[in-house]
C-alpha cells in the first residue's frame, strides 16, 4: 500500500510495471480520460493494441495502479518512452503486423482519420525539444486515473514513479504535450515539477509542450 507524500493514505493501491494484460482496461481508461482526441477515436480495439504494444518495447515502459486484491484491473496508469521517435519507428515496422489490420478496418469505416494519422507520424517532428547535440528527453505519452477515482492522490504516485524510473535510466528530462484546453491536467503536471516550454499546433488544436527537468 501507498501512501501520498503529504500524509492523506491513497487507500488499497499497489504501483506495479504496466503489462500487455493491463491493455484492455488501459484502452477503456484512456477512452474515457481523453474523449475528444484522435488515438480515442481510432476506437478500443487500436487503442487495445497500442497498449498491449508499448510495455514489451525496449523504448517504452510505464505504471499500473491496480487494487492488490484484483492485480490485473487498473485503476490508473502512466505510459512514457526515452524516445518518441524510435518508438513510432519501432510501430511503424516490427509492430506494423499487429498496427496494420485493425488501422485498416478502421480507415475503411472512416477515411478522414487517414489525415490525422499523418498528421501522428510527425509528432516526433513537431514539438522538439530536442536539438543537436542535446540529448533527447523521455516523453510522458499518457496518463489516466479512473474518473471514479481521482483526486486521492493515485496520479501523484504515477508521476512520481515514473520521473523515479527517469532517473534510474539516466534521462535528464521528461517531456509532456497537453491539450491547452485541459487546464485541469496542466496544473496537475506543474505541480509535479513540469514547466511550460512552447506552444504548437495538433490536428488544428494548441497543445502546450511541458518539461520537467530530472537532474
Ligand atoms: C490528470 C489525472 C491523471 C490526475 O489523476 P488524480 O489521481 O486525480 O491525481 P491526484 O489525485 O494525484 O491529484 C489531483 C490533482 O490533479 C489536478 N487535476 C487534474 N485534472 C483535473 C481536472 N480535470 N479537474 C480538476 N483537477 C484536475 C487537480 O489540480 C488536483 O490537484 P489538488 O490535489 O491540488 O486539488 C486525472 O485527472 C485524469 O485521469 N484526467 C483525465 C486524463 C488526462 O487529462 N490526462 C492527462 C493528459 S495529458
Amino acid at each position: 500500500m501507498l501512501d501520498r507524500q503529504d500524509g492523506q493514505p491513497v487507500g488499497q493501491v499497489t504501483l506495479t510495471a504496466l503489462l500487455p494484460a493491463h491493455a484492455v482496461d488501459a484502452a477503456y481508461l484512456h477512452m474515457s480520460g481523453q474523449p475528444d482526441t484522435f488515438l480515442t477515436s481510432l476506437g478500443p480495439e487500436i487503442l487495445t493494441v497500442l497498449y498491449r504494444s508499448l510495455p514489451v518495447s525496449q523504448h517504452a515502459f510505464g505504471f499500473a495502479a491496480v487494487d492488490p486484491g484484483r492485480p490485473a484491473s487498473l485503476i490508473g496508469f502512466v505510459s512514457a518512452t526515452t524516445s518518441v521517435g524510435t518508438l513510432f519507428a519501432e510501430m511503424g515496422t516490427r509492430q506494423i503486423r499487429a498496427f496494420l489490420p485493425p488501422l485498416l478496418r478502421r480507415f475503411v469505416r472512416q477515411p478522414t482519420l487517414l489525415a490525422r494519422a499523418a498528421q501522428t507520424s510527425l509528432y516526433p517532428f513537431m514539438h522538439g525539444t530536442a536539438g543537436a547535440g542535446i540529448p533527447s528527453p523521455a516523453e510522458l505519452l499518457s496518463i489516466m486515473v479512473d474518473p471514479a477515482q481521482r483526486g486521492r492522490g493515485i496520479g501523484s504516485l504515477l508521476v512520481a514513479a515514473l520521473q523515479a524510473e527517469c532517473r534510474r535510466r539516466a534521462v535528464d528530462a521528461l517531456d509532456v504535450t497537453v491539450d491547452a484546453a485541459n487546464i485541469g491536467a496542466q496544473r496537475f503536471y506543474v505541480s509535479h515539477g513540469f514547466a511550460f516550454v512552447r506552444t504548437f499546433t495538433l490536428y488544428g488544436r494548441k497543445m502546450c509542450l511541458f518539461q520537467s527537468q530530472l537532474r
